[in-house]
């Protein structure tokens, strides 16, 4: 096994709550991200899925280095992320890129096609004017749009084809890693399907790693190696797509999972209803953040947080059930 392309060690991010006296600051704060451990292998897909609020676009934004963490640490390539000057963050920027959910939000509607993809390589001073047109050309071709288009603004495009605008700007820079928040989410059916296909080749034909996030397993089994489970900022399992799938040990992603829709009429599968709210990740429940939602809940589960237990090889959930099994 070689070296991991990303490691996230025990990373928080706690954002500050405004109090509600004046110039008295708060001491509560959104734990948006809480204590998150995980790494990427070269070429790897991992998937983030978890409901909405749970953190996962406060995760790509960290990674992405957006934002700093309030602890913890981040390797890419071996280099620590967090401490890096701005002269390296820059450097290292170019080979985190990001895809963001909404092609209609992330597009500036004043410039052309041809501007928005050329310019990361004017930002980092690569190539010539004529260099760089060539190189637009280019990946407008590799991501399946007709090269002519450079001269048409953002709004001439369905949703489809702005995510592929998107996706070639994205690649612009040449990255190692990219970084996919929700990135068909805003899509309808047929269209996600020609999205995910288009990511999946352009990662065998540029060696790309991706972090997928989504809401929606359905989705997320197309095109990840290894799943990634959150709940209220934190990984509540995480293992291989086949582990996730077919043995999920933690009773949240067992209830996710059971709302994926059956594929036949014949298939006889359960749905587990969860009741009641997420909790606030400004003061999430002791114990087991999941436990007031849990069908299979017990004493220990409302004062011990459970670890992150390894079931079998490189799958670990955080469950008192799990424990209890091994007894
Ligand atoms: N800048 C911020 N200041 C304060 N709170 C924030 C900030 N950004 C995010 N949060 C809070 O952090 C939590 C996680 O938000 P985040 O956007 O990461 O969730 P998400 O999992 O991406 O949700 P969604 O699926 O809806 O995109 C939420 O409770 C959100 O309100
Ligand atoms: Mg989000």
């Amino acid at each position: 096994m070689g070296h991991p392309l990303l490691e996230v060690k025990q990373v928080k991010k706690h954002f500050p709550v405004k109090g509600t006296i004046p110039f008295v600051p708060s001491r509560q704060s959104v734990k948006a991200v809480d204590n998150v451990n995980f790494h990427v292998m070269p070429g790897e897909t991992l998937g983030i899925v978890g409901e909405s609020g749970c953190g996962k676009s406060t995760l790509a934004r960290l990674i992405n280095r957006l934002i700093s963490p309030t602890e913890g640490e981040m390797n890419f390539k071996n280099k620590d992320l967090v401490s890096l000057s701005k002269r390296d963050l820059r450097t290292v920027r170019k080979n985190i890129q990001m895809v963001f959910q909404d092609p209609y939000a992330s597009l500036d509607p004043r410039k052309r096609v041809g501007q928005l993809i050329e310019e990361p390589l004017v930002i980092h001073g690569v190539g010539d004017s004529v260099s760089r047109k060539r190189r637009v050309a280019e990946l407008l071709e590799i991501v399946g749009l007709n090269p002519r288009y450079q001269n048409r603004y953002a709004h001439e495009f369905s949703g489809g084809q702005r995510q592929r605008i998107n996706i070639a700007r994205a690649l612009t820079l040449n990255p190692e890693l990219i970084i996919c928040d929700e990135p068909v989410s805003a899509l309808d059916v047929s269209v996600q399907a020609q999205v995910i296909n288009l990511l999946k080749d352009l990662q065998k034909q540029f060696q790309l790693t991706y972090i997928f996030i989504s809401h929606d397993l359905n989705v997320v089994r197309y095109m990840c190696d290894r799943i990634a489970v959150m709940y209220l900022g934190k990984i509540v399992e995480i293992g291989s797509y086949e582990e996730i799938y077919h043995s999920p040990k933690h009773p949240y992603t067992q209830a996710l999972l059971s709302a994926i829709p059956v594929e036949s009429p014949y298939e006889n599968k359960e749905r587990i209803i969860l009741t009641g709210n997420v909790p606030s990740p400004i003061a999430p429940p002791p114990g087991c953040a999941f436990h007031e939602r849990c069908p299979f809940v017990m004493d220990k589960c409302k004062t011990e947080t459970p670890p992150l237990i390894e079931t079998t090889e490189a799958h670990r959930a955080s469950c008192h059930l799990i424990k209890k099994e091994e007894e």
